[in-house]
């Protein structure tokens, strides 16, 4: 059956509305995604039909939502070909993942160590290791990209050594749209230092691409719901089951305890050591859901979608004069996102026009400064796509662009 983006797009109740009389040009799934009906009916049927907390109720009710609870994470584990539904950890969201381990490993690994990065991270895989850093003096260094927005892999090598403990790494810039070789990266590293712990931060590829998670050779991996058609406010820690079985706890209370005393604790397996309090039940059922309805749609023709879109629109951007494109040349080598500059023309002011015509793009620094400086730019705007956009919604962002650079460099384009 063919992709048809057109036919896809009347499953998101959003894209039915009109501002001001006019439809929405939705280019801002990097930040979010929209959701489908599938899973607002899904979260929906949690609230009216269950409504009530899980593992610890005898009664029908409580049962039944544990057990779809419990479904969310068998089904999470499936979609990123998981060894077991037990190596799912359910986190508020992939910034939430991250802080989990910083925070855990932190207690874990000796004063000293090496903590590895790269400069097109978003802030979340920075931050907590600047604060992990700070309290047991880890050395923190960050690999460098290349002319074309692509990791500088000579630098890796450089960087990565027998002291370094932790190499963080995203799978997908946010900004750059950069996909890098995460499996070729992880086997390499492993030969310089097989004992490295390797984290993914894959929330910008497990929305986009088909994936498996013990292809890549990675130690964890990270995603958020909210960009893959699920619900905010959740998302998700993969890690290999010995090393969460070796994590201590990142928050205390509810189902991570195994056994509580006035003057000592002992904790639950893995993943439950990790869930303290209760969790977002609705947010995992519609994870679930927002996971089934994008196999329905098969992601590997999501990824060739985003392939055709991309380059259709690095194309028409070329063709606008002043436009500076961020990123690798080639749509295979990307995910389906752009960063570029008008320039002349604030990124701010860019967006602004562009809402006036309901075009939703995003300005500033997209939670990258550090990349940003690396780039020699205050800031950027970015235009990104999902299963749901056609050229047509690129078009838009065309002719938005060029009434822009009308409006704000007086000259014809
Ligand atoms: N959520 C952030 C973004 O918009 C990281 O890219």
């Amino acid at each position: 059956m063919n992709f048809n983006p057109s036919k896809i797009a009347g499953d998101f109740p959003v894209l039915s509305r009109k501002i001001n009389g006019a439809p929405i040009v939705y280019l801002d799934s990097t930040a979010s995604s929209l959701k489908p009906l599938a899973v607002i009916e899904e979260i929906d049927r949690y609230y009216r039909e269950l409504s009530v907390n899980i593992f610890r109720g005898v009664y029908n009710l409580s049962e039944e939502a544990t057990a779809l609870y419990e479904n969310a994470r068998q089904t999470a584990a499936d979609f990123i070909g998981a060894s077991s539904a037990s190596e799912i950890v359910f986190t508020r969201n992939a910034t939430e993942s991250l802080n989990l381990l910083a925070a855990s490993l932190t207690k874990k690994l000796a004063a000293g160590s090496g903590i590895v990065s790269t400069v097109m991270e978003h802030h979340a895989n920075i931050v907590p290791w600047q604060v992990a850093a700070g309290e047991k003096d880890f050395t923190l260094s960050f690999v460098d990209i290349d002319e074309n927005g692509k990791l500088d892999l000579a630098d890796l090598r450089k960087k990565i050594n027998k002291k370094t403990a932790v190499f963080t790494f995203t799978y997908v810039s946010n900004v750059l749209g950069t996909i890098n070789p995460v499996r070729e990266i992880i086997s390499q590293i492993k030969k310089i230092n097989s004992k490295i712990i390797i984290i993914v931060d894959a929330a910008q590829a497990v929305p986009h691409m088909p994936l498996n998670v013990q292809d890549l050779g990675a130690d964890f991996m990270v995603f958020s719901s909210h960009k893959m058609c699920g619900p905010t406010g959740i998302g998700v820690l993969w890690g290999k089951q010995h090393l969460l079985e070796m994590l201590p706890p990142y928050q205390t209370g509810g189902e991570m305890i195994r056994e509580v005393r006035l003057d000592s604790s002992t904790y639950n397996e893995s993943p439950y050591k990790f869930e303290a309090g209760t969790p977002h039940i609705a947010g995992a059922m519609g994870l679930a859901a927002a996971m089934k309805y994008l196999q329905g749609k098969g992601l590997d023709k999501i990824r060739q979608h985003e392939i055709k879109l991309t380059a259709y629109a690095l194309e028409k951007l070329k063709s606008i004069e002043n436009v500076a494109i961020y990123g690798p040349e080639k749509a295979e080598n990307r995910g389906g996102v752009i960063a570029f500059n008008l320039k002349g023309v604030h990124p701010h002011d860019v967006a602004q026009i562009l809402n006036s015509e309901n075009i939703c793009i995003r300005s500033g620094h997209h939670c990258a400064m550090p990349l940003h400086t690396r780039l020699n730019i205050g800031s950027s705007c970015r235009a990104s796509f999902y299963l749901y956009n056609s050229e047509k919604d690129v078009d838009a962002l065309l002719q938005g662009l060029k009434n822009t650079a009308k409006f704000f460099l007086k000259k014809r384009c």
